[in-house]
């Protein structure tokens, strides 16, 4: 070693005393202990160990394989990362909030144990390139288990009304009952909203699998590397094309946030109707005991918390989704520490859906209908008097007269306590004369479900064949 080389590690060694191993170099004290802990990011960002070792070893066998260090360090680097992440495995491992995150963390074990060859394998990248790589990668494989589960929820949904196709309930409209409809076609609405989420994520999947390794700080870098064979190996698609877009680009988790709200809020809708249904008020269901709770006051309870809790936790993934777009709106290219912020909301949003469409998926299947019950509310509230404007418009009268006659036929009905069904031909007569036979059958619940048959409507066939197109394409 040359005197000159002896002074600068010289330098090095007094400079690095306190300051922070890895770029402490321009710093002559170390940052103060309330920066430290604002700074540091390990506590949450510890969750993508697994994909920074991966991004490591790849990263690592590139530069070996470029030629831009050598295959023995490659090598080296290599199984020291395989062996750092058994030990994190084992929870053999501490990790060290002055180390700042995961990277440095796992970065700085690899230095201690390995000297020259560990310090290599920050060449041609940083923790910007390196950062985004991950957080993709992480986002890829939590889709993934989303989307199983999500399979698993809208199958649930298909049994559910392959298991109940003869019942019907009012449908409503402003929480008002409106008209009969089969529950089967109730519960497909569901299974189209989730298989447009399912849609979504994927999406959202194919955007996100591009990687930004190797566009380091910002502008690239001056090694020759190889970053078609990082992204490759790492399973993504290909390579960000502008390293500056590489490394400020979140979108993809602006996206994901996105589908993930909106997911929540049709897991909401669905919930709420649950905690409707299976209120006394309306019975029509009831939640399996397993998912159920009672109260520690009043012993008759049986509370629909679940439901309720999916509904409530709606709000944080929301509240995720504004925290992202807010984080970004204001930020300058490139990298900003601003972005460390996106992983607690990232993370909330994919471990909340997780959670609620996987209880959301046990629990559905799971629902004891009351039939009878449901049909029986189609008797009150004059459900089939838009049957009765139909009719009337069928035989030539204009809708608005007819809607008109059976306003005021209803408007007696309620004066009178009768219900449309109870009404006889002369009494249909005095409204309108051109009444004949045929309302007698017209007015009743079956007649008008089976009525509704136009494309996407809820008569028996139209159901059936929707449930049969659906089994087909979710391989129920
Ligand atoms: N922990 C950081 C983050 O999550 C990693 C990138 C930091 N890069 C930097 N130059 N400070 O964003």
């Amino acid at each position: 070693m040359s005197q000159g080389d002896q002074d600068t590690l010289e330098i090095h060694a007094e400079t690095n005393a306190q300051t922070n191993a890895s770029w402490g170099g321009r710093f002559s004290e170390g940052p103060d202990e309330l920066v430290a802990r604002l700074n540091a990011s390990v506590s949450f960002d510890q969750r993508m160990f697994a994909e920074d070792i991966r991004g490591s070893q790849v990263h690592a066998t590139m530069l070996g394989a470029q030629g831009i260090i050598a295959d023995e360090e490659a090598t080296l680097i290599c199984d020291g990362l395989e062996k750092i992440k058994g030990e994190i495995e084992r929870g053999d491992w501490q990790w060290s909030d002055a180390l700042e995150d995961v990277h440095m963390n796992v970065e700085a074990k690899l230095r201690e144990r390995l000297g020259d060859a560990g310090a290599r394998l920050h060449t041609a990248r940083s923790r910007n390139d390196q950062v985004a790589t991950d957080t993709r990668m992480w986002l890829m494989s939590r889709i993934d288990q989303l989307e199983e589960q999500l399979l698993l929820l809208i199958r649930g949904f298909i049994s559910l009304a392959e298991n109940n196709l003869d019942a019907v309930l009012p449908g409503y409209t402003h929480l008002q009952r409106a008209q009969p409809i089969l529950f089967a076609h109730h519960l497909l609405a569901y299974v189209s909203m989730f298989d447009r989420d399912l849609g979504r994520l994927r999406d959202a999947r194919e955007r996100m699998a591009w990687s930004p390794l190797g566009a380091a700080a910002l502008a690239g870098t001056p090694f020759p590397i190889d970053r078609q064979m990082t992204a490759k190996a790492l399973g993504f698609n290909g390579v960000i094309s502008n390293s500056l877009d590489a490394v400020s680009d979140r979108d993809f988790a602006v996206e994901f946030t996105s589908a993930a709200a909106l997911c929540m809020v049709h897991l909401s809708r669905w919930s709420e109707e649950l905690v409707l249904w299976s209120s006394q008020e309306f019975s029509f269901i009831e939640l399996p005991d397993a998912f159920s709770t009672g109260s520690s006051i009043m012993p008759q309870k049986k509370n629909p918390d679940i439901p309720e809790l999916v509904r409530g936790k709606t709000g944080r993934v929301i509240g995720d989704l504004v925290t992202l777009l807010t984080l970004l709106k204001g930020l300058p290219l490139a990298y900003n520490k601003d972005m460390q912020e996106d992983k607690e909301a990232l993370f909330d949003a994919a471990d909340t859906l997780l959670d609620c469409v996987t209880v959301t998926a046990a629990l559905t299947p799971l629902l004891r209908v009351d039939q009878k019950r449901m049909r029986a509310a189609c008797d009150e509230g004059y459900v089939t008097a838009t049957d009765v404007a139909d009719y009337l418009a069928s035989r030539g009268l204009p809708f608005r007269e007819a809607h008109h006659v059976v306003g005021r036929l209803v408007r007696w009905c309620i004066m009178e306590g009768r219900g449309l069904t109870s009404l006889s031909l002369e009494e249909f007569k005095r409204f309108y004369t051109d009444f004949d036979e045929e309302i007698l059958e017209k007015v009743t619940v079956e007649s008008s479900v089976a009525a509704r048959s136009s494309e996407g409507g809820t008569s028996p066939h139209r159901v059936r064949e929707a449930l049969l197109l659906a089994k087909g394409k979710f391989q129920v």
